[in-house]
């Protein structure tokens, strides 16, 4: 990746008697940055950003993300205007190539990924070495991880060839190992992919399908899943993206990179939170139960899950998406009247209009509406997760393949500041008291 970042003065700071410059730079949008590397070579000073609030950790040309304004930018394109007009594919393309496809490229590329969505025969075996009651994102971790174990042919970074058929074997296999995650913890067959099916429908069928009858694929349901893969594709620097870049910055093969990211989505923080989300509608039941429940939240005992987010301090653009989605979905399935859209609405209706949220500017985040649309697909909340590592999974490997193709990328390693012991003799133990 060539940068595009530009010069834009720079920041003067002192640091005791010292003056350091800093250089300033500009991206195409989104606020400049300050560029530290230079500063604890000159000023023997590291930086203090834990948690990365104020920190960029690289350069990238992929998603752009507005938290105040709520906007949501793939390769430049708004979210909603993906979501409504493109399919899963189409942007699966725009994340790794930087541009949509032309209808050629994408017959290539569709053609591409049907024809990797089929497992190594003995892949299915390793599935029967889990618990049946196994978490499926922890059969994620270990399946996606053990990818590397069995295509040794496509782990060399340094091939750009190689990293592209690594990238197409795990958007096009990811669906077939999250249909088996899901298979293998109801106790039913697995199901194999089939060409002739969209990537959403396959996924479906891979799923819900079983031997004993046929399986038509609804074609709104099929569409949702489509538009719910879309929404989740991509979201910049998040807490699983920057797991998977510096899981990778160490010359990691691609496979172990993306394990890496998915056992860091699987945390109720990040991509668990659909799964707490649907869990509190449950727990609060009715909308008569909603104002008790708001009063806890404000006292402390309990965050309101699927609201709040740590870039969007205004509505998230995905949000907007899903709610729509969600109706769709409940109206296909004869679900209109489903009690926890109820409690979801009146929730989100009280919380836009109350004080502790409007000062804090809590909205409902993607996770809000994405439970109670896949628990009503027929999805137990423990795939949720799940299927959010399979959409992520094409912005992970968008994003590994940007890092690694950055002349500047070294390995990542942050520092510290030690608050523990400092130097001291060894004491051997029969001194101890
Ligand atoms: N419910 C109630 N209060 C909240 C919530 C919430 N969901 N989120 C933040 N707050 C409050 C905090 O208590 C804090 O209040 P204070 O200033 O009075 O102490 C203030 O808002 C700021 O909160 P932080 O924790 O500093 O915000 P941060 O940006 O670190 O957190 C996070 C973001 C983790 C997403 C948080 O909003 C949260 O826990 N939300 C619930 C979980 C969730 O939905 N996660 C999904 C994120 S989206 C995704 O991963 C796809």
């Amino acid at each position: 990746m060539e940068s595009k970042a530009t010069a834009g003065g720079d920041a003067v700071i002192k640091i005791g008697d010292k003056t350091v410059n800093l250089p300033i730079l500009k991206g195409t949008v989104g606020p400049d940055v300050v560029d530290i590397r230079k500063l604890y070579g000159e000023a023997d000073v590291f930086t203090y950003d834990p948690a990365f609030t104020s920190t960029a950790s690289c350069e990238s040309q992929i998603t752009y993300i507005d938290g105040d304004a709520g906007v949501l930018l793939y390769r430049g394109y708004p979210i909603d205007q993906l979501a409504e007009g493109s399919s899963f594919l189409e942007v699966c393309y725009l994340l790794l190539h930087g541009e949509l496809p032309n209808a050629a490229q994408f017959v290539e590329f569709e053609r591409t990924i049907t024809y990797h969505t089929m497992l190594h025969e003995q892949f299915d075996r390793f599935f029967g070495t889990f618990r049946r009651d196994a978490h499926p994102m922890a059969i994620m971790v270990g399946a996606v991880g053990s990818l590397s174990a069995f295509y040794h042919d496509s782990i060399n970074i340094h091939d750009p060839k190689q990293r592209e058929i690594s990238a197409h074997r795990m958007i096009a296999k990811m669906p077939t190992i999250a249909a088996r995650a899901f298979k293998y913890a109801v106790g039913q067959p697995f199901v194999y992919p089939r060409n002739e099916l969209g990537y959403a429908e396959n996924f479906l069928r891979m799923c819900f399908a079983v031997p004993a009858e046929d399986y038509k694929v609804n074609q709104i349901l099929a569409r949702a899943m489509d538009r719910i893969f879309i929404l989740h594709a991509d979201h910049e620097q998040n807490a699983s993206t920057s797991t998977v870049r510096l899981a990778g910055s160490s010359g990691a093969n691609p496979f172990a990179c993306i394990a890496a990211g998915i056992a860091c989505l699987w945390g109720p923080s990040h991509g668990g939170a659909n799964e707490e989300a649907l869990n509190m509608l449950r727990e609060i039941g009715t909308v008569d139960r909603i104002p008790e429940y708001v009063q806890g939240v404000k006292d402390r005992r309990y965050r309101l899950m699927g609201f709040g987010h740590r870039v969007y301090k205004n509505y998230d653009p995905r949000a907007k998406v899903m709610q729509r989605t969600a109706h769709e979905v409940l109206e296909v399935l004869g679900k209109r009247d489903d009690p926890l859209m109820k409690v979801a609405l009146e929730l989100e209706h009280i919380a836009l209009n109350d004080p502790y949220f409007v000062e804090r500017k809590l909205y409902p985040n993607i996770d809000f509406y994405s439970g109670i649309t896949l628990n009503a697909m027929g999805f137990p909340s423990e795939m949720f997760t799940v299927l959010f590592a399979l959409a992520r999974t094409v912005g992970w490997i968008a994003q590994w393949k940007e890092m690694i193709e950055d002349p500047s990328q070294k390995i990542g390693r942050p520092r510290q500041i030690h608050t523990g012991p400092t130097e001291r003799a060894f004491v051997p133990i029969e001194k101890r008291g």
